[in-house]
């Protein structure tokens, strides 16, 4: 019996249960607390830094408020989850009723099972801390064990408590060919609703992620900073509510509107995850730990270097030709690039994809275009010594495809009423919540697969949202599940491609940067960051990205000039020095550039190649913000051990005699010594910190002096200026 006991209590403690029913999850730097008092409440107690013994037995018998707050013990009050059950009641009251806690390779996972005191309704409330990262995710699992179906009204994945003081809250705002802007806000009293209702995307407008500053108006480098992600790709709502009381309200989770869900008997409803972090370094610290959670759990094969590519779109649009893209395919291999991507137009039989009116769903090449088919552009491709993708919209048709004439029931659209189109006036989205339509979004990727095994890229576009809501396959009572399974679909095709092509790199698209979550980077490498290339608005845009995803994932293109969509005119130089802080790939039409261009081009593939490591797998410092308006914006990257770093600075206006600020550097060995020497040079002199050696200390603490101007011959002057350094570790 005595034995049984010290056993009991044992396992108690090893799963961060403290005598006095506290959960104690933590991470290398954080700590998060509940109470969970068996019959009891489950009340949340504690998220910041890691606890020590000490102090968690101070918080022994305190709480702040409910974790997971249901309608119906406190109705004035937000709720997280609220139901209906079968017989009209609309209330809640939960109790715990246990805890379970398993400890994994990488994580710990605590799931705290709640029931409700009168109705066979259950709720599971889940918490994901890793070993190694500052995340910890949180989500719910929904249980109706009565024997009628219960329908859920709201469903959060999780709801924060944030003490109020001076607290602004980070998010991202936009539009297509302008997304992800960074807004900063103070918290008022009332209802911050940061809300997605497209359907298919979610992040052209809004984002799903969003940064709390505790100490005031946010710093990158310093402050205490929440970040939070809700792990989901489909209609979502953030609401942080001020009412009376200390603490700023936060829930994140699926969007309820027109998404009421009915829960069978004996069905479980999963909630998306919410990833929190906690930093006190700042916005930038914050990011860092959401940027090594995405490479290391988050992002398709995320600690893998990507290729620098070379896609068709700005270049040719749909003039889709054999010769056409065997020359774009000699010419991003003559300048060092490793794979070409053949973007929109490359196929329909009986209607060919010549504009966005027609043909997606007919997933055959066009042979009148390319009479060697997909296995002779790969055939040139591995002439040229490089890779080769392709473009596909998986989820879509047009009114005027062969796809549509055999299945006009696949598609998304009221029931009765005469089809709603998108694009081109004819695009309509196929119903991914029928298992009909996910077997032909799977066998398209299969079956190109399985024809062309030499693929390496996918693009994955999604061009349109729901505008019409409707399912030919759910049921009269279920269409409010539409949303929901729409995503679920997308999610089950999703992992069958992932089982069996864990190596293809997918690249998901939308619109341009629709699809930048963390809901379907588990299944894709990267994204594209916005259809918008050019690159004075890409650093905003970049910056703002920048602040939940790391640059391995965000798909960042040199075009040309004038900008396609700015026709805005920015030097080669300016254009590679933004292109060269992401995942660098070339959107352009090579054959109209001169030789000059290509061998800079050439030049900066190699430097990047150098400091690709970098780039794509080191931790981002975040120095001069463009939001700041100083007249320039500075960021780098450091490696883990500390010994490179690539410093990126870039002039955001011009006018002359300007007193740009200095921008000290952040994130380097204070005691370690680094050389300097400037990439992608195109000065008649060298800068003159070039080929010198500094203290980490002193370049932290001071910066490099940068002249606002390049020194080259006249004729080459503009107004344009930017500055790539490369700081290596030399012995002292
Ligand atoms: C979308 C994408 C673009 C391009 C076109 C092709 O707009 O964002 O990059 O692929 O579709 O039609």
């Amino acid at each position: 019996m005595k034995k049984n006991l010290i056993l009991a209590l044992c396992l108690l403690l090893a799963g961060g249960l403290s005598a006095q029913d506290l959960i104690h999850l933590s991470t290398p730097h954080t700590s998060l607390v509940l109470s969970a008092p068996e019959g009891g409440r489950l009340r949340y107690v504690y998220y910041g830094t890691k606890l020590t013994h000490t102090d968690l037995k101070a918080l022994e018998g305190t709480s702040i408020a409910d974790a997971y707050p249901e309608y119906g013990s406190s109705c004035p009050a937000e709720a997280a989850l609220a139901v209906t059950q079968a017989d009209g009641n609309m209330s809640l009251q939960l109790e715990v009723e246990r805890v379970a806690t398993t400890d994994s390779d990488g994580a710990q996972e605590v799931a705290i099972r709640l029931r409700d005191t009168v109705y066979p309704f259950s709720v599971a409330v889940c918490y994901r801390a890793y070993h190694d990262v500052d995340i910890i995710e949180c989500w719910t699992e929904l249980t109706n064990s009565g024997k009628k179906p219960v329908t859920l009204r709201q469903f959060a994945s999780a709801y924060l408590p944030v003490r109020r003081g001076d607290v602004w809250v980070s998010h991202l705002h936009g539009s297509w060919a302008n997304e992800a802007n960074l807004v900063q806000e103070p918290l008022k009293p009332g209802m911050l609703v940061i809300d997605n209702k497209d359907g298919v995307r979610n992040s052209h407008t809004d984002h799903a992620e969003v940064m709390l500053s505790l100490d005031g108006r946010p710093q990158e480098n310093a402050g205490r900073t929440i970040g939070a992600a809700l792990c989901y790709a489909g209609n979502y709502k953030l609401r942080i509510d001020t009412h009376d009381g200390e603490y700023h309200n936060f829930f994140a989770g699926i969007n309820e509107e027109n998404s009421q869900y009915v829960l069978e008997r004996n069905e479980t409803f999963c909630t998306p995850e919410l990833a929190l972090t906690y930093s006190s370094e700042g916005l930038s610290g914050a990011s860092r730990n959401f940027h090594r959670w995405a490479r290391q759990y988050k992002l398709a094969n995320g600690t893998k270097l990507r290729k620098i590519l070379l896609n068709s779109w700005e270049g040719v649009y749909f003039d889709i030709t054999e010769e056409g893209m065997d020359q774009m395919m000699q010419d991003i291999a003559g300048m060092g690039g490793e794979l070409f991507v053949m973007d929109d137009g490359w196929f329909g039989a009986k209607y060919p994809r010549n504009k966005d009116t027609s043909s997606l769903g007919d997933w055959v090449v066009d042979t009148r275009k390319l009479p060697h088919g997909i296995s002779g552009l790969l055939a040139n491709a591995k002439k040229h010594g490089i890779g080769f993708g392709l473009w596909i919209e998986p989820e879509m048709t047009n009114t005027t495809s062969e796809l549509y004439e055999k299945h006009p029931d696949w598609i998304v659209n009221a029931p009765q009423r005469d089809p709603v189109t998108g694009r081109g006036g004819t695009q309509l989205v196929l119903d991914l919540s029928n298992p009909e339509v996910q077997d032909f979004v799977f066998n398209l990727v299969d079956t190109l697969m399985s024809n062309y095994p030499g693929l390496e890229y996918l693009k994955w576009d999604a061009n349109m949202s729901i505008p019409s809501h409707g399912s030919g396959y759910l049921p009269a009572d279920r269409q409010s599940h539409l949303y929901i399974d729409y995503h679920r679909g997308l999610e089950q095709v999703m992992k069958r491609i992932r089982a069996k092509y864990p190596d293809l790199t997918i690249q998901a698209c939308a619109s341009g940067g629709g699809r930048a979550n963390y809901g379907v980077l588990p299944w894709f490498d990267e994204f594209w960051v916005s259809d918008n290339t050019d690159a004075l608005q890409r650093v905003y845009m970049q910056w703002g990205t920048s602040l939940f995803f790391p640059a391995v994932a965000m798909a960042s293109h040199i075009s040309a000039a004038p900008n396609h969509q700015t026709f805005r005119t920015i030097p080669l130089k300016y254009r590679i020095d933004v292109a060269m802080s992401g995942r660098l790939g070339m959107e352009i039409q090579p054959k109209n550039m001169t030789d000059e261009e290509k061998n800079l081009c050439r030049k900066a593939i190699g430097e990047y190649k150098q400091i690709r490591p970098v780039v794509q797998q080191g931790d981002i410092y975040r120095l001069l913000s463009p939001y700041d308006k100083l007249g320039a914006a500075s960021l780098m990257y450091v490696s883990p051990e500390k010994d490179k770093a690539v410093f990126y600075w870039w002039k955001t206006e011009h006018f002359v005699n300007q007193h740009l600020p200095r921008v000290p550097m952040a994130g380097l060995h204070p005691d370690k010594c680094y050389r300097v020497h400037e990439l992608n040079r195109i000065d008649n002199k060298p800068l003159d910190c070039e080929g010198k050696v500094y203290t980490g200390a002193y370049l932290m603490a001071n910066g490099l002096e940068l002249p606002y101007n390049h020194v080259v011959d006249y004729h080459k002057q503009n107004d344009y200026a930017s500055r790539v350094l490369y700081l290596e570790e030399v012995e002292r």
